[in-house]
Formats: structure tokens, C-alpha cells, sequence
């Protein structure tokens, strides 16, 4: 790291921002120029910056006293995970763990987090004729939004050499259970939220039906659903990096 040098124009805390911009190119000997001065500014790794220090607001003289703000600007930096040392800003008041409850909807891609409930493909097909098509094309081509189903051209799966073929749920989603968790939470998409367990099974279960997964006459429930397996399951890598240079 330390025969890393940018020219002289380049300053320390630009160097992070500025990489591309400042390298020299190898060919123009500008960095060696530039080094034999004596002006050039080593690359050193930067500590990651500092939030701002919060101060009193004029208009809220001594809400928070020097202390305070101390454990506040510390619980900050510490991603706002512990607060202790503040006061009781006396509004708000804590979440219950029903309220709680009510947000924690996800579903893992192994199916954790399913509620009871059941629903077929064919009460899938009636809701969705209600809700979803006029938006998604009666067979889940997409009309004015996104395309469900399709897998173009058969199983070659080149959506990632070619942004040209579209990404649907049966050509790109590796979990039959994300589908579940994504229309629960997002859909339809006027009244995200509205719909029972009940009615997201039998979505799911027709839009998988669309695209080949399922038959006509299935039903889905939190035990079948995990144990769909998506056509592009083996086309994710799992990303473990943990940043570092590897990372790009
Ligand atoms: C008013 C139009 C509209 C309606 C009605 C609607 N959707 Fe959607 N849907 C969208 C839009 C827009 C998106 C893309 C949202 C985004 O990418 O942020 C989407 C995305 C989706 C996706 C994810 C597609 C993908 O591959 O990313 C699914 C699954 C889906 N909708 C299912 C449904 C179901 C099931 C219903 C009926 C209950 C429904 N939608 C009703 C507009 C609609």
C-alpha cells in the first residue's frame, strides 16, 4: 500500500471519492514527477467518518444538557442501539409486543415465519381475476405492470447477460416463499396488507401454477410451500463477503 501514490492535486480526503479521477496513467510518468517532488499524497486507508456531533437547537434551549448530548452523539455512532443516559422525551410511548407482532411479517426462504392457512390454485385464480389482473395480464404476461410467469427462452436463464428478457417469478426467484411474503406485504398494490393468509396461499399458489410449478387442483400451506423448488434456485451464489477489498 505504500508505493500507492496520486498526484499532488489529489489530497488525502479526496482520495477515497477521487480514486479513478487522480490515478495517473502509467504511461504519462506524472505519479513519478509528481513523487520526486516530494508533493505526492500517499493512499492511507481513512477511519470511517464521523457523525456530526448534534448540538443544543437554538429554538430548544437546554432540552438535551452537555451530558446528554454526549450519550446521544456516543448512541449514535453506535447505530442507535443503546440510549441509556437520555431522558424521557415525554411523547411516544412503547411498542407492545402485539404492535410488534403486527410488523414482523417476513418469511424466511425456508418457510419460517408462515401463518396457518390454506389456499388452491383455483381460489387463487378467482382472486386474482378481482385483484391482480388488470394490472399483471390475465395468464401473468404483465400488461400495465409487471410480468408474473414466463421463463424466456426455456431454461437458459440468461437474465444477467441480457436485460433484455424479462425477470418474473418463475424465471429469476430462487424461494416459492418469497412470493408468499411479497404479495402479503405489497399487493394488490393499491391495498398492500389487506389480504388473509388464506387468500396469499391461494395467490401464490396460482401464480406458481402459471408458471408451471403447480397443478391445476393443488393447494399450498406453510408445510407444501418451502418445499416448492424454483426453477432458478441454483442460479444465486450466496454472498458472504464481508467487505474488504474483494468487494466491488
Ligand atoms: C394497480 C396495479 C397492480 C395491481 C392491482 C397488482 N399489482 Fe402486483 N405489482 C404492481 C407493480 C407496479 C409491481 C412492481 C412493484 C415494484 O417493482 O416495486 C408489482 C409487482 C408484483 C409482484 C413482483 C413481481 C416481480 O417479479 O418483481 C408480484 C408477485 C405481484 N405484483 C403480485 C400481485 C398480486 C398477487 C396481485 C393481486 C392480489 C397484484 N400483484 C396486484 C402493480 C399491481
Amino acid at each position: 500500500m505504500g508505493k500507492s501514490f496520486l498526484p499532488a492535486s489529489c489530497t488525502a480526503a479526496a482520495a477515497l471519492w477521487l480514486l479513478s479521477a487522480c490515478a495517473p496513467e502509467p504511461s504519462t510518468g506524472s505519479a513519478v514527477v509528481a513523487a520526486e517532488d516530494g508533493a505526492a499524497t500517499p493512499v492511507r486507508s481513512q477511519p470511517a467518518p464521523s457523525l456530526p456531533r448534534p448540538e443544543l437547537h437554538p429554538g430548544m434551549p437546554g432540552l438535551l444538557n452537555g451530558a446528554e448530548l454526549e450519550a446521544l452523539h456516543e448512541a449514535r455512532e453506535r447505530g442507535l442501539r443503546d440510549i441509556e443516559g437520555l431522558p424521557d422525551f415525554g411523547f411516544g410511548e412503547a411498542a407492545s409486543p402485539e404492535r410488534i407482532a403486527a410488523w414482523d411479517i417476513d418469511i424466511g426462504p425456508d418457510g419460517e415465519g408462515l401463518p396457518p392457512g390454506s389456499g388452491s390454485v383455483e381460489r387463487g385464480e378467482t382472486l386474482y381475476r378481482l385483484q391482480c389482473v388488470q394490472c399483471h395480464g390475465a395468464r401473468g404476461e404483465g400488461s400495465q405492470f409487471e410480468a408474473l410467469a414466463g421463463r424466456v427462452p426455456g431454461d437458459r436463464f440468461p437474465f444477467s447477460e441480457d436485460r433484455r428478457y424479462p425477470i418474473t417469478v418463475g424465471s429469476y426467484w430462487p424461494y416459492a416463499t418469497t412470493l408468499f411474503d411479497y404479495i402479503r406485504r405489497a399487493m394488490p398494490q393499491a391495498a398492500p396488507g389487506s389480504l388473509p393468509p388464506d387468500d396469499v396461499y391461494a395467490l401464490t399458489a396460482f401464480i406458481l401454477q402459471l408458471n408451471g410449478l403447480l397443478e391445476s387442483g393443488d393447494s399450498l400451506d406453510a408445510e407444501s410451500l418451502p418445499r416448492i423448488r424454483m426453477p432458478a434456485r441454483d442460479r444465486f451464489v450466496r454472498d458472504d463477503r464481508r467487505g474488504g477489498p474483494e468487494v466491488r
